[in-house]
């Protein structure tokens, strides 16, 4: 990172640390307005961060020396910026709804075949929506199981309850993703063989997870309905790899496809949407990539300074490494999107969760924050006390939304008053003079003092719909890219995962293996050892 730039940060930094919110905002009555900006449905806050103009006009220098305009437009335009896979990254183009638009990778515009695979997806997503498309018995399809893990799990399961109001309700979707052969059998104890679909979703088709439940789910369709032939009915594939798809028995011509330049945490509005289409149609779809290219034509062309994705990833860092904060709280006040948390930290940190800089050298600063979060006000009750009182700075997104799909007497009103409530409480506390003056006993004053300056953004929609949802998911796609931009570290490749994945087979071998072996350190050994012993293969 721009030493110079960090240099004037923390000058800043120390300048105003005796400086609080609630000083800043005593002395500034426009200073809510100014820290606000709209962009692609969501309205922004960022005014209970500690910054004044100085403090961004340092960020948004510091965003300026990482070459972030330059790094924007290599995405955009299809450069191999995910360089230890020599790939490109191009999941906005998934979601270009421009009809002329071209993207070319390696000299070949990909557009033409974006909007192929969207037409295919939805002329599918029509027939099983409208009963067309039947099962092998003739019946039609009433159960829809996604068979995938990590992007192509994460995003479908948080998507489809997002948007759980557009849904079709005559049709159940079920995910399934853990190698945890619960997760599969409670699923299929849900779920009557002849009415139910089952979309193996795998970028690689070679997930040990994914290919495990799909191969048992295929076996439990073919002895439930009596026949090998009855797969082409009940299987479809989204995959970028056709022969292995082949491989596994589903007809290609069953097969939704999409590109390497697709990265698994980024392929939502991919053919990996697939599932998400069924439940909400493909007019709904569409609405939802339109919101994403609304924030992406944001992001590409709104100078710094108004530059929502931009700003989002500036507060980020100054917290993160400027303040040594270590993690970072998302707190959906919705319960539609109470898996957005987890859909984000994928996002996040398979993203920025690197320690070595572009050019393999180990970085002396922090990267990617641990971030975490649940719906409000669930969380209110569980862990926001630490928020508020204890030894940790975290900084907090709150999102809401105006409106709610379900009005039911006041509750709407009460939960966005707990949401502003909270970020009132976090940044302005209690001082113990107030404490005092509501007649709290001295000795118990330490205790209900709250010290508040915590640091929080909100985000406001008017309503949680397919549009808002799109531009919400690419404004921390784009936070997480400028993120990475700054921190110089490689966003997009996933090495750190695979190492885990390696040794998982060699020690799968050694438990089921006729002989023990001793092979591995003595802790492993021991676990094995107990394992087989547990399981009678002594
Ligand atoms: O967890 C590692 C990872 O490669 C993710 O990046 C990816 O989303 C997930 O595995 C699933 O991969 P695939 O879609 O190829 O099965």
């Amino acid at each position: 990172m721009n030493e110079q730039a960090w240099e004037k940060i923390d000058s800043l930094i120390d300048k105003n640390q005796n400086t609080t919110l609630r000083e800043m905002f005593a002395k500034d009555p426009g200073r809510a307005a100014r820290y606000s900006l709209e962009a692609a449905g969501w309205f922004l806050d960022y005014s209970k961060n500690r910054i004044d103009d100085e403090m961004m006009r340092a960020l948004f220098a510091l965003a300026e020396s990482s070459g972030l305009k330059a790094e924007i437009e290599k995405m955009f335009t299809g450069e191999k910026i995910n360089e230890t896979e020599g790939r490109a990254v191009l999941h906005t183009a998934l979601r270009n709804v421009e009809p002329d638009a071209k993207v070319f990778v390696d000299g070949r515009d990909v557009m033409p075949g974006v909007r192929s695979v969207l037409a295919a997806m939805g002329d599918f997503a029509g027939k099983v929506r409208s009963g067309e498309w039947k099962g092998w018995t003739g019946k039609r399809i009433r159960n829809i199981v996604n068979i995938g893990i990590g992007g192509s799990d994460l995003g479908p399961v948080m998507a489809n309850i997002a948007l759980t109001p557009y849904s079709q309700r005559d049709l159940r979707f079920f995910f399934v993703s853990n190698v945890d052969s619960t997760h599969l059998a409670e699923t299929l104890r849900e779920v009557a063989a002849d009415e139910t679909l089952f979309i193996i979703a795998s970028k690689t088709f070679t997930t040990q997870e994914t290919m495990s439940n799909a191969e048992a789910a295929r076996e439990w369709l073919i002895g439930q309905l009596g026949a090998k032939e009855a797969v082409a009915r009940h299987f479809v594939a989204v995959s970028t790899a056709a022969e292995e798809v082949a491989a596994f028995g589903i007809d290609v011509a069953n097969m939704f496809g999409f590109w390497d330049w697709v990265g698994g945490r980024y392929s939502l509005p991919s053919a990996i949407g697939l599932s998400l289409m069924i439940s909400i149609g493909k007019e709904n779809y569409a609405k939802l990539l339109a919101g994403y290219h609304a924030m992406d034509v944001h992001f590409r062309t709104a100078p710094f300074e108004r530059n929502m994705p931009v700003i989002m990833a500036l507060l980020g860092i100054l917290y993160a490494n400027g303040y040594g904060a270590e993690t970072y709280c998302c707190l959906p006040y919705d319960q539609y999107l109470s898996r957005f948390p987890a859909y984000l930290q994928q996002m996040d940190m398979e993203s920025n969760g690197k320690c070595v800089d572009k050019s393999g050298r180990r970085v002396t600063y922090s990267t990617g924050p641990i971030e975490w979060g649940e719906p409000g006000t669930n969380g209110q009750h569980s862990f926001y006390q630490l928020i508020h009182q204890g030894t940790h700075l975290i900084p907090c997104d709150f999102i809401g939304c105006s409106r709610t799909h379900n009005p039911i007497g006041d509750l709407h009103d009460k939960l966005m008053a707990n949401l502003f409530a909270q970020t009132e409480a976090l940044a302005f506390g209690k001082t113990a003079e107030e404490c005092r003056a509501e007649g709290v006993p001295e000795a118990l004053v330490p205790f209900k003092t709250f010290e508040g300056n915590k640091p929080t953004n909100t985000l406001l929609a008017d309503e949680l719909t397919p549009y808002t949802l799109g531009s919400l998911v690419a404004l921390y796609e784009h936070k997480v890219f400028t993120q990475g931009v700054i921190w110089n570290v490689y966003s997009y490749d996933q090495w750190g995962v695979q190492l885990g994945k390696v040794l998982a087979k060699g020690v799968l071998s050694d438990l089921t293996a006729k002989e023990p072996s001793a092979r591995h350190d003595a802790s492993t050994n021991q676990l094995i050892a107990r394992y087989r012993k547990a399981v009678g293969r002594q």
